[in-house]
């Protein structure tokens, strides 16, 4: 395998860990909705930036009728703490009142993103919106959200990869790690570039 960066700690979960997880998540979505009975698309949603590798590969398991939609909202800056007060920069482009709508995260960390966002699509109109997140970093939960799918609990640490980011870095990695943020501040970025 390759060399990890010397920022990185452990993989924390596979590319083949997280392939399984998609499949599983897919099949009991799948079922939700088929047993419930559609009357129009679901609407997947996407919470940007996050979401891109982890939506990507969900998808192509979920086999109701669907489109897709992304919205950024944020509450982090460059840092490793929420600030508490998320802030649309994107918001959803099609009327999604009387729709059905899945929202699609990679990690609920203190569950304010989530709440703020379910709470704005009820407002905009949808008939139901549920949750799937891949990270579920429940000992940190401040705000109570009901998250309807979960691919995995994780423990407390700050982690990148597969579409989470410290400082945007790591979203490309296939698996996700934990961070040494000591080494990470210290570390000269340029090093990335020597050959
Ligand atoms: P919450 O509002 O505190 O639940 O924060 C959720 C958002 O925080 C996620 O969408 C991520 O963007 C970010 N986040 C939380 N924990 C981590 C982490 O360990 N690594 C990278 N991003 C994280
Ligand atoms: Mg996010």
């Amino acid at each position: 395998m390759e060399q990890m960066h010397p920022v990185l700690k452990e993989i924390m979960l596979s590319e083949t860990e997280i392939d399984i997880i998609c499949k599983k998540l897919g099949k009991e979505i799948t079922t939700y909705y088929e047993n419930k009975g559609l009357k129009g698309p679901l609407v997947l949603l996407g919470l940007l930036k996050g979401c891109v590798p982890f939506m990507a590969n969900l998808m192509k398991h979920i086999i109701v009728p669907l489109t897709t939609e992304y919205m950024v909202v944020t509450s982090y800056g460059n840092d490793s703490v929420t600030n508490g007060a998320p802030q649309i920069l994107l918001d959803v482009n099609q009327n999604i009142e009387n729709c059905e709508v899945l929202v699609v995260e990679d990690i609920i960390d203190s569950g304010t993103t989530l709440d703020f966002v379910r709470n704005h699509l009820l407002n905009r109109g949808a008939v139901d919106v549920k949750i799937v997140t891949l990270l579920d970093k429940f000992e940190r939960r401040t705000t109570i959200v009901d998250v309807d799918w979960v691919g995995t609990k994780i423990a407390d640490e700050f982690l990148v990869g597969f579409g989470l980011d410290y400082a945007q870095r790591f979203r490309n990695l296939p698996y996700v790690a934990s961070v040494d943020l000591n080494k990470f501040d210290k570390y000269n970025w340029d090093d990335d570039f020597k050959g």
